[in-house]
């Protein structure tokens, strides 16, 4: 049977860009295997949070997890901090990564710009995202990962990383492969249509929320 893993940062409201590259995905494989959908908090401090606010957006993904369809008979959600081997072994991974192939991530080339620019520092927590999400899916020998396009190069980051740990170590964990659905894999934003919609945007014109 298959394992499934997703998540999503309650970073913001859901876009529908969110929808069609990932959470309506992730419905369907419910009835065909094991699957694990988490809302992942850790993530969404890689950039500057309020607390309350996090604390909300949490529950808030949660019960928009549900209202998509998302069955907890059938499917395991729950939320990254509650599962604290998420960092136990994000730290590993971390230790497993090079500085050189972090900082070729470009979702973090332009996140490092941005924070830089709002305000005025680069988040390491940004650089060292990857190995978090590689952790993320490792941790549950996920073979299958429905996630949008803009996660392809975190995706070949997480199978280089455990291949490396395999290759090191012995046959500790099974190389996952991303899966993106054939349409809507990657909404444009509305306004700088060269970029994605993106629920962390200042600009409330580039997007459709949910
Ligand atoms: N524009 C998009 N089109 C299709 N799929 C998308 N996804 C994100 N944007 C689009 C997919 O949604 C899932 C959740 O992503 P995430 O919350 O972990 O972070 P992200 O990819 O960085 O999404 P955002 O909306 O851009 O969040 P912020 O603004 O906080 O960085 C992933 O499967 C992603 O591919």
């Amino acid at each position: 049977m298959d394992v499934i893993f997703s998540g999503i940062q309650p970073s913001g409201s859901l876009t529908l860009g969110n929808y069609l590259g990932a959470l309506k995905n992730f419905i369907p494989f419910q009835e065909k295997a094991e699957c694990y959908y988490c809302v992942v908090n850790q993530h969404a401090i890689t950039v500057p949070q309020n607390p309350a606010l996090l604390h909300e957006r949490t529950r808030n993904l949660a019960a928009l997890y549900i209202a998509a369809g998302m069955d907890p008979k059938k499917a395991t959600i729950f939320v990254q901090s509650e599962v604290p081997e998420h960092a136990m072994l994000g730290w590993m991974m971390i230790c497993s990564a090079y500085v050189g192939e972090m900082e070729r991530m470009t979702q973090y080339k332009s996140k490092a710009q941005k924070e830089e620019k709002k305000e005025g520092f680069i988040p390491l927590g940004l650089l060292t995202y990857p190995p978090l999400m590689a952790a993320d899916i490792l941790l549950y020998q996920a073979n299958l990962v429905p996630v949008g396009e803009d996660q392809r190069q975190h995706m070949e980051i997480t199978r280089d990383l455990a291949e490396r740990f395999n290759r090191k170590y012995g046959e500790v964990f099974t190389i996952p492969e991303m899966w993106a659905p054939q349409g809507g894999a990657r909404v444009m934003s509305l306004q700088e249509p060269t970029g994605k919609m993106s629920k962390s945007d200042d600009n409330e014109w580039a997007t459709i929320h949910m």
